[in-house]
């Protein structure tokens, strides 16, 4: 493999690691509001893809969020949701993320989000795995969301590598079935034990977490 390219939330970071604060704002809803903050999230950039009508994936966060919480029949004021949204630039690491990417400092490693650089780079700058990727590579910087073909094609335009170089990790379905679609090798990180999608686009592999990869060195 030319470069391993990792998707990063859900992936490299827990977003649910948002729940405490959650909890603290919206007394005890905190996990139903994270998962429905994060399914709004994805579903908007679906829609806005489909739409033609594009917004950061910041804003579609910000958004999703303000839905999650109505949703719950919450309330939403400037000041938590300016707290949850730099939550979210707080995420953590899931256990073995910073020791497998220590093991892959003599290959090329990229990250590779929807999240747009306003969000992706504080977050990554704040966390343990800042310095060790060779590239952060946004889909802001070409305004086409993942799993658009164009998007991964963007990636590997960055790279210098043909999509068959490429092993890209991601713990969410949607965006392994995109990316072999586009034609990237796909090791997907199952974390929730989730059954594959009927795409007829499996992942070359599936793991349970990252330190698999390793065998692909
Ligand atoms: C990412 C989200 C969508 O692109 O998982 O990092």
């Amino acid at each position: 493999m030319k470069a391993f390219v990792f998707d990063v939330y859900g992936t490299l970071f827990d977003v649910h690691s948002v729940i405490e604060k959650c909890d603290e704002f919206f007394g005890g809803k905190g996990t139903e509001i994270s998962k429905t903050w994060r399914g709004k999230q994805l579903e908007y950039s679906y829609l806005r893809q489909l739409m033609g009508n594009y917004e950061t994936f910041h804003s579609v966060t910000r958004d999703a969020l303000r839905y999650a919480v109505k949703k719950h029949d919450e309330q939403l004021d400037k000041i938590s949701e300016k707290e949850l949204l730099t939550a979210y630039l707080h995420l953590t690491t899931y256990p073995e993320v910073k020791d497998v990417l220590a093991q892959l400092q003599d290959k090329k490693i990229a990250v590779f989000s929807n999240g747009s650089h306003d969000m992706l780079d504080p977050l990554i700058r704040q966390s343990e795995i800042c310095d060790l990727f060779d590239e952060i590579i946004s889909i802001d910087e070409i305004r086409q969301l993942k799993p658009t073909f164009a998007s991964y094609d963007h990636a590997a335009k960055v790279l210098k590598v043909k999509p068959e170089e490429v092993l890209f990790m991601s713990s969410n379905g949607w965006d392994i079935s995109g990316a072999k679609n586009y034609g990237f090798q796909t090791a997907w990180i199952n974390r929730q034990n989730l059954p594959i999608e009927e795409l007829n686009l499996e992942p070359n592999i599936v793991y349970q977490a990252l330190t698999g990869i390793l065998e692909w060195k």
